[in-house]
């Protein structure tokens, strides 16, 4: 192994950023397919992790960058408005039902979009308290983890105030309460327990996604942002995984019929390249000058990508296509669950889906080590997907919105047969990935 790219990867990059289940090492992609340094094509169902909205090499994608780079609009929003920038953030804007003057912030990741976004709250509003849930995973900065309920950040510091509730479970309720009340309860209630105004925000994923992609029972959201608005209390929509056209709505909120005070968008709005954003109030974004900013922020490349994604998706209307094809994958997977018992619940909104792995289906008992060996057989015969979930026990799907129906059938195929033959894989093969 030593030689080839996933020895040398070993070799040369550190295990800090990396989040590994089995050998993957990719030399290139086609549309929803990773190509690996002998040719193998693997589909992959997870989309890197969202990110690649539109597949890998889409022409739109290549065509937009492939002009920005070749006359480079300067390289960052710092210290210059840049065109690409602006159009964007226009565009952005546009999409945003939110009553009142918006603004646009830029940055590359999810978790830098987070931290801005609690950072100029804070400053804007006095108010440092956060509202947050556990299992949520908003970032890896210092910032973004101090809000996160994630285990993986179980031992990062978190901020003053923080109030951490049970994400609302269908499958697994708080207090045996699937309609999510007892959780709207339990807020209620540490609302009342700390002063006056001290609570600046409540993040909110409107599908908790790294925490075991969690679809929170209707009429949720709005009864939740009802809650924190009585108490002046900012509500953050991160929809960061799930956003632009994933849920099946180009924003995933557009499905309860309640908009967020502040929306942060990531992953997918790059198709692959680094860029995230917020929406917000200006007051909000014009807080302070210099406050939040990386020297490559609103870079001019990013924001061509990130506007030939929004474009695309509009030309190609693939939020209707998201919740056509979503449904096709769920009807998919309901018929392996009939043969395969670990299937505990299939879930999730348009590509963005999630099966939780059982080993009994009363009993609920997480399949920890079979979610592993699962997937891990799973990339064997050529199909890439992860787990998530605070048991690590829910394999999770966000394939390019224009993966096509045949290959959506040709990945059920595939899983079909990993679950047939998870048991092909021993302990000590998932033991060398430390996974999450
Ligand atoms: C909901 C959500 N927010 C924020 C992040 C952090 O994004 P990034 O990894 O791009 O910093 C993630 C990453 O998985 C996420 O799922």
């Amino acid at each position: 192994m030593a030689g080839n790219l996933y020895g040398r990867d070993g070799a040369t990059i550190g295990n800090l950023q990396k989040l590994r289940f089995f050998p993957l090492a990719v030399a290139g992609g086609r549309g929803p397919r990773l190509v690996e340094e002998d040719g193998r094509e693997l589909i992959d169902l997870s989309g890197a992790w969202g990110a690649a909205s539109l597949g890998y090499g889409h022409p739109a994608i290549v065509e937009a960058v492939s002009r920005a780079v070749a006359n480079p609009a300067g390289a960052s929003i710092l210290s210059a408005s840049n065109a690409p920038a602006v159009a964007l953030a226009e565009r952005l804007l546009a999409t945003f039902p939110g009553r009142g003057a918006h603004k646009v912030w830029f940055g590359h990741s999810g978790s830098d979009a987070n931290e801005a976004t609690y950072r100029a709250i804070t400053r804007a509003t006095g108010r440092t308290g956060v509202i947050a849930f556990i299992g949520a995973y908003h970032g890896c900065t210092v910032g973004s983890m101090a809000f996160s309920g994630h285990s993986v950040h179980a031992d990062a510091a978190k901020v003053d105030g923080l109030i951490l509730l049970p994400y609302p479970d269908p499958y697994r309720p708080y207090q045996g309460d699937p309609t999510g009340d007892a959780v709207l309860a339990l807020l209620k209630e540490r609302l009342a327990a700390v002063p006056a105004g001290s609570i600046a925000a409540a993040f909110i994923e409107p599908i908790q996604s790294d925490g075991g992609l969690i679809v929170p029972p209707d009429g949720f959201l709005q009864k939740f942002a009802d809650i924190c608005r009585a108490h002046s209390i900012l509500v953050v929509c991160d929809e960061v995984k799930v956003g632009l056209a994933r849920s099946g709505r180009l924003h995933c909120f557009e499905h309860e019929g309640f908009v967020p005070d502040i929306l942060v968008l990531g992953k997918g709005l790059g198709g692959g390249l680094p860029l995230s954003a917020v929406i917000a109030p200006a007051e909000i974004l014009d807080c302070a000058s210099a406050f939040a900013m990386q020297t490559l922020h609103g870079n001019p490349v990013c924001a061509a990508a990130g506007l030939a994604v929004l474009e695309t998706i509009e030309a190609e209307d693939l939020a209707a296509a998201a919740e056509h094809k979503g449904k096709l994958l769920r009807e998919g997977l309901a018929r392996l669950a009939e043969r395969h018992a670990l299937i505990g619940d299939i879930r999730g909104r348009g590509l963005a889906c999630g099966v939780e792995l059982v080993r009994n289906r009363q009993s609920r008992e997480p399949a920890r080590a079979e979610t592993a060996k699962l997937i891990y057989r799973a990339y064997e015969l050529g199909l890439v997907l992860y787990y998530v979930g605070m048991n690590g026990n829910v394999l999770e799907m966000t394939p390019p919105l224009t993966m096509t129906e045949g290959e959506i059938s040709q990945a059920v195929n595939l899983l079909d047969q990993a679950f047939t033959e998870l048991s092909t894989i021993s302990d000590a093969v998932i033991s060398q990935f430390a996974g999450w």
